[in-house]
């Protein structure tokens, strides 16, 4: 059984592989009946519009069916059902899971108890794996992913697509480059396992004067619902904003990314620069979930 818990349960290779195959897909070579019959739970327990939603159109172009429970409140959790249980009963529903949930672990957990497939759609602040095939697959649309200048900005201490995107960029050599108001730093076990495995990381204070020397600026929303309360999110709301004046300076090769939704990180008038990829980037969500859905399924 397949499950997808973690980018670090993928080896370069593996990576690369899912990333060919949404290439093909999305040059519409594929089965349309590749998955007919089967059935995906998607188990959100955090809301969600692009992963929920792209999963469940990947699995309707392969012709399969979904069934959705979208909060704890809409299920036998607000009963007390331990997640446990919620998992080991629809495992008996379905083919596979795509669940996300507030606690980090909590996909690995479902792992444990579920007879199919599992895959994490994000669990807490930990990791978000499909979220870091379609940013991959977003960068080699315009540039190889071997020796990037990527800036990580905004909140990466709990902002989970950084941790995947980081952790599968340091199979690529690439140098990462962090600005984050202090505080939100890249979780320290985390950072010590990318130098481990030799991934340079540079610490800045200044965007403006590193942007003409990055390839990629991935840029992330303050994480409001990880913070205590609302004192300490709002003493670093606001602390970034990419605008067309600080991406004068830029390289023309340039690609800025967001896992989207924004909220005021990146100006709206960015969008129509060719720099701006973030809408791409989350379309792109369809064919690359299409590979995840047919490698745990097939
Ligand atoms: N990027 C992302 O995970 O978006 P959603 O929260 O809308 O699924």
């Amino acid at each position: 059984m397949h499950h997808i818990i973690s980018i670090g349960d993928f080896d370069r290779d593996g990576i690369d592989r899912l990333l060919d195959h949404a290439g093909q897909i999305q040059k519409k070579k594929y089965d349309a009946h590749a998955l007919d019959g089967r059935i995906l739970a998607v188990l959100f327990f955090e809301p969600s519009t692009r992963t929920r939603l792209s999963f469940q159109s990947a699995m309707a172009r392969l012709g399969g069916t979904s069934l959705s429970v979208g909060s704890v409140e809409a299920c036998s959790m607000a009963k007390g059902e331990t997640l446990a249980d919620t998992v080991r009963v629809v495992s008996g529903y379905a083919d596979a899971i795509v669940i996300r949930h507030p606690k980090e672990g909590a996909a690995r957990l479902a792992a444990e108890f579920s007879t199919v497939p599992v895959i994490n759609a994000g669990d807490g602040a930990g990791q978000h794996p499909s979220q870091t095939f379609l940013d991959l697959y977003t960068i080699r649309q315009s540039m190889p992913l071997d020796g990037l200048d990527i800036a990580l900005i905004g909140d990466l201490r709990y902002g989970r697509t950084a941790h995947s995107l980081a952790s599968a960029l340091s199979l690529y050599n690439a140098r990462l480059h962090t600005i984050c108001p202090k505080g939100l730093e890249l979780p320290a076990t985390l950072a010590a396992q990318l130098a481990a495995k030799g991934t340079e990381i540079i610490e800045h204070d200044n965007l403006e004067e590193i942007i003409p020397d990055m390839d990629v600026l991935y840029v992330t929303r303050i994480q409001r619902e990880r913070f205590p309360d609302s004192a300490s999110y709002f003493n670093v709301a606001s602390s970034y904003r990419i605008t067309p004046e600080l991406l004068a300076g830029a390289k023309k090769r340039l690609i800025v990314l967001h896992p989207l939704p924004r909220v005021d990180e990146i100006d709206p008038r960015v969008d129509a620069l060719p720099h701006a990829r973030y809408f791409e980037q989350s379309r792109n969500g369809v064919p690359v979930r299409m590979a995840m859905l047919m490698q745990v399924m097939q």
